[in-house]
Parts: structure tokens; sequence; C-alpha cells
């Protein structure tokens, strides 16, 4: 069933688990998500990217999610990762989104609570949930690089002031993950997690979670973290599994050969996650 980021995101953060939000481009993306949901019974969100959106477009996106979500016997949330502005969340709010993110994060602070403010409202007039971002969350995010050096956390005085002026729903926060694959072991601020979350009582979001090794990953959940990003990983399990099977079977041409073992790779480090965030055997 399709229903709103906050019902997911609530049930989360009262229960103390996190739930995966996992980016799709493709359908095959799509049903490994939804297989690994209900194999685990676990609620989920799928998300699509700028890139994601430029390369599928949004209505098959929504689409798909959303057939999906209504044969699905567990909660999902069709959610836009990184949205950009005003127009584009309103195509999305058009096309049946159940969650937004407003990602005003390279703006100054007056100018993020402003927008997100306008998203707030404009999504929240029709049932939609807002996610925003506070602080600089390092690597590289769809069209905005973010040089690590100048990548800075999230300050809890500010996240709590920006949280009562925009009235968001949930909250992603920079503690030292980045997005895209990490070249040495992320540090995160488990300390700052735990501030956050202590000063706002509110569901909150880790971004670039790839790659996070599975200690950190339990540690920043017991600590408050309820929404958790993963694009890289996927991508990584299906060149892997297109990679053997190309290798090992060159004269195959057939589409549904080849992305078969695809679609099942991700599907096992989908359900590996539902399992490390604590989302395994929680939908109602
Ligand atoms: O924001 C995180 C995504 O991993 C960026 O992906 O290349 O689909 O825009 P994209
Ligand atoms: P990774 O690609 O590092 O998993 O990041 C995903 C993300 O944060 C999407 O918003
Ligand atoms: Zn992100």
């Amino acid at each position: 069933m399709l229903v709103t980021g906050k019902a997911i995101l609530k049930h989360a953060h009262e229960n103390g688990y996190a739930v995966g939000a996992f980016n799709v481009n493709t359908m095959e993306q799509v049903q490994a998500i939804i297989e690994a949901a209900e194999e685990t019974k676990s609620p989920v969100i799928i998300q699509a990217s700028q890139g994601g959106l430029k390369y599928a477009g949004v209505e098959y996106i929504a689409a798909m999610v959303k057939t999906a979500a209504e044969k699905a016997s567990v909660p999902v949330a069709l959610h836009l990762d990184h949205g950009t502005d005003f127009k584009q969340i309103m195509l999305c709010l058009r096309n049946g989104f159940t969650s937004v993110m407003i990602d005003g994060s390279h703006y100054e602070l007056e100018e993020n609570i402003k927008k997100t403010k306008q998203i707030v409202e404009m999504a929240h007039a029709v049932g939609v949930s807002v996610e925003a971002e506070l602080g600089k969350i390092g690597g590289t995010e769809d069209d905005i690089s973010v040089d690590e050096k100048d990548a800075t956390f999230t300050d809890p005085d500010e996240a709590e002031r920006f949280v009562k002026e925009t009235e968001v729903d949930y909250l992603a926060i920079a503690v030292g993950t980045a997005h895209g694959p990490y070249k040495g072991e992320p540090k995160i601020d488990f300390d700052r997690i735990k501030t956050i979350k202590e000063r706002l009582d509110m569901p909150l979001v880790l971004h670039g979670s790839s790659g996070v090794p599975e200690e950190s990953i339990k540690k920043a959940v017991s600590l408050g973290i309820n929404k958790i990003n993963i694009d890289t990983d996927i991508r990584m399990a299906f060149h892997r599994a297109v990679k053997k099977f190309i290798s090992e079977n060159p004269d195959v041409y057939d589409p549904r050969k080849i992305l078969g073992p695809a679609k099942e790779e991700m599907k096992k480090v989908i359900k590996e996650k539902m399992i490390m965030f604590g989302s395994a055997e929680k939908a109602w």
C-alpha cells in the first residue's frame, strides 16, 4: 500500500529503527526493492534522484512505484530525493509522490528556511510529507558538487530553529557521510546525531549511507537515525551481476536473461540492508 513518508518515519521514530530509502531508475530496481520489502516484512521508501527523473521521467517513475506499492502487502512511500525547486516539487505532487525532499542546503540558513517553509506549506496542504537538509553532506550529489573540505556538519542550534520555523517532517543531517563510494572509512560524528535527536525529537535522515560499515549503521540507528539513503550499493550490485553474467555468457543477448540475475543481486543487498536497519518484521 502507498502511504506517506511521515506515516512510515513516525513509526520508525517511535519504535527506534530505520527504514531504507532506495534510489530507483529502472523497473528491475523497483521490483528488487518491493520483493525485498515483502520478503523481510519491511516498510520501505522508494526514491528518485535528479538523475533518476532525468533518465526515466517523473511519470514513468511514479507509475512504476505506484503500481508496485498498490500490489504490495507492506507500506511503501514514493519520495523525491534532493528536490531542487518549487516547479519540480509541484510536478511530483501532481504525479502522486507521497514525500518530497527540498534540498536547500547550498543556500544560507535564512534562504534555506524560506524555501523549505514554502514547500512545507504547499506539500502539507495536499497531505504530502517533507524532508529538508541542513548542513552540507560531502561528496557529489546530483548536479551539486560539495568539496570535501567545504562540507560542514549540522549545527544543533540551527537545526532546532530550522525545524521550528519550517515545520518540516524529517531532517537530513550532515554528520560525516558522503554520497558515492568511500575512499577510506567514513568518520561519523555520533555525538552530534545524539545531540540533534535529543533536541529535535523527530525522524532524522542519513544520506550517503552506501559503504558505511554495519556497526556504524547500527550505532547511528540506535542514536536516532530513521531514514537511510542507499544508492551506490545497489548500483554496484547491478554492475557486479551484469559483468559476471556477460563474462560467463558472452553470446546471450536477451535483456531478460542479463537483467534477471542483476535484479536478484540487488534484492540480496537490499534485504541485508533492511535487516541491518531494523525495519524487517516492522510492516503493519
Ligand atoms: O543523491 C544521490 C544520488 O545517488 C545521485 O544520483 O546520479 O541519480 O542523480 P543520480
Ligand atoms: P549513496 O549513493 O552514497 O548510497 O547515497 C545515496 C543518497 O544519499 C541519496 O540521496
Ligand atoms: Zn542524498
